[in-house]
């Protein structure tokens, strides 16, 4: 990289979005784009995708969208090898779609704990592996077993040449809350499988990270922020006073996934207004 260039300038970096069509998702998206990322977003639902695609192409023309239902795991790999051909690649994976089920643990149904699991772990492992395989591929097909072989994709800066992973986890990922055992487990596998990708493929250059968000005001925590009494409870925990807005992941989204975190990887990076460190 030349001296003149901001490490965090993502110029050349195709990103691929998952769960990119709203909240904290399309928050990563507005940022990784604003940072100069070709970005991708994918999500089930069209008129959602429509309307961020429409957003993010305001930031940089080259937006895109893609449908993709990340819990139909027979579909992955086609879907992937679509998208990844679509992209001309993939240099930057958000493996950010989730979803929950709130529950009393003894009374929630094993469809439901399956549905959570398939959302929030299976389908980031295999989009991840995907990921991986083609990057290591790519590796292999430029003579580089390792990353500090020569060649690079074209446009992308040496020090990011393998490539990075940025999963979601969350403060369930250290802690659990009430009637959220699939969550809390899902976003703890998260945690681990974070470090476990992180040793197998650092060989290869690819760096695998997380950020943590607190309790951030979207969609899936809309029965939260919309109950006075507990949403009055998650402010009062927080020494920053406030819930989590979606935009307050995209700095450390953008860090996670650039030249300025090389040397980083196998983390969980907590965006939380300080909750984990308060008793
Ligand atoms: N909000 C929080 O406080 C909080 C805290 C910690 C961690 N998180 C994590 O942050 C991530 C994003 O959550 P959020 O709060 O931004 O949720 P959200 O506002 O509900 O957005 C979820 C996004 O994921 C997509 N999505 C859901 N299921 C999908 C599937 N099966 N395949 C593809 N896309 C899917 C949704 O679009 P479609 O429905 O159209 O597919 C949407 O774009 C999740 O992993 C969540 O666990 C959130």
């Amino acid at each position: 990289m030349a001296h003149t260039e901001s490490p965090f300038d993502l110029t050349g970096h195709r990103a691929l979005v998952t769960g990119g069509s709203a909240g904290i998702g399309l928050a990563i998206a507005r940022g990784l784009a604003r940072s100069g990322a070709t970005v991708a977003v994918a999500g089930r639902t069209p008129e959602r995708l429509s309307r961020a695609l429409a957003e993010l192409q305001e930031i940089r023309p080259d937006a895109r969208a893609f449908t993709l239902d990340v819990s139909d795991a027979a579909a992955l790999p086609g879907r992937w090898a679509e998208i990844s051909a679509a992209l001309g690649g993939v240099d930057i994976l958000v493996n950010n779609a989730g979803t929950t089920w709130r529950s009393p643990a003894h009374t929630l149904p094993l469809d439901k704990w399956d549905e959570v699991i398939a959302t929030n772990v299976r389908a980031p492992f295999v989009l991840a592996q995907l990921f991986a395989r083609e990057r290591i591929a790519a590796a292999e097909a430029l003579g580089a077993d390792r990353a500090a072989g020569p060649g690079s994709p074209a446009g992308v800066p040496e020090s990011s040449r393998g490539g990075t992973i940025l999963f979601t986890a969350s403060i369930l990922s250290e802690q659990a809350r009430k009637d959220n055992a699939p969550y809390a487990a899902s976003k703890g596998a998260i945690r681990q499988l974070v470090k476990a990708l992180a040793i197998d493929w650092a060989p290869w250059g690819i760096r695998v990270n997380a950020v943590g968000p607190g309790y951030i005001r979207t969609d899936l925590t809309r029965p939260l922020h919309e109950d006075p009494a507990f949403s009055a409870w998650i402010v009062g925990h927080t020494p920053l006073g406030r819930w989590g807005e979606p935009d307050d992941l995209a700095g450390a989204a953008v860090f996670l996934c650039s030249p300025a975190a090389s040397f980083i990887t196998g983390q969980v990076l907590y965006v939380d207004g300080g909750f984990l460190a308060t008793l």
